[in-house]
């Protein structure tokens, strides 16, 4: 079960969705329940949210790329941004940081709770890069373990 897609679209909110409905139906190959599914999708909801918003500050002219990847250990998903970048990536990670008053701060919580690893790696000035990992689960057993 080896996979891999990849999709490239502009930063407009719009394509949240879409980027939803590509993630499961990638996912959807694997042996992951629809509750896992519903949670990858909330984890790839926010990666391509914040690239829209903070990333691009919400202009509709910037270019997000998504890619899956399924191996036999799960999905790899990873959501890259050409934008603003993030100057401290330890602060960003806290729950309920936000540079803008009027958000929760909890994206990168529900990423590291809903997924089995999030790395985070971004410039100033050039973009952030966001890849997170699903292990399937494989006869109660997660397959990382299950090896
Ligand atoms: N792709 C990105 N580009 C620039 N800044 C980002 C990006 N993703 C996250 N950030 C920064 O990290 C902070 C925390 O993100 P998050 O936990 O999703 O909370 P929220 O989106 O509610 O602010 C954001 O407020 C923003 O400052
Ligand atoms: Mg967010």
């Amino acid at each position: 079960m080896k996979n891999t897609m990849q999709m490239r679209f502009l930063s407009v909110p719009d394509n949240v969705g879409l980027a939803r409905v590509a993630i499961a139906a990638l996912a959807g190959q694997a042996p992951f329940s629809l509750s896992d599914i519903d949670e990858i999708k909330v984890a790839v909801s926010e990666a391509v949210s914040n690239a829209i918003i903070h990333g691009y500050k919400g202009k509709p002219d910037g270019w997000v790329e998504l890619t899956g990847t399924l191996d036999k250990l799960g999905l790899t998903i990873v959501v890259e941004d050409f934008g603003v970048g993030i100057a401290d990536i330890e602060q960003a990670r806290q729950p309920s940081f936000s540079s803008d008053p009027e958000r929760m701060g909890l994206g990168f919580v529900f990423m590291e709770s809903f997924m089995h690893g999030l790395h985070v790696e971004s410039t100033v000035g050039k973009g952030t890069r966001v890849e997170m990992q699903r292990f399937a689960t494989i006869q109660g057993e997660l397959s990382r373990d299950a090896q």
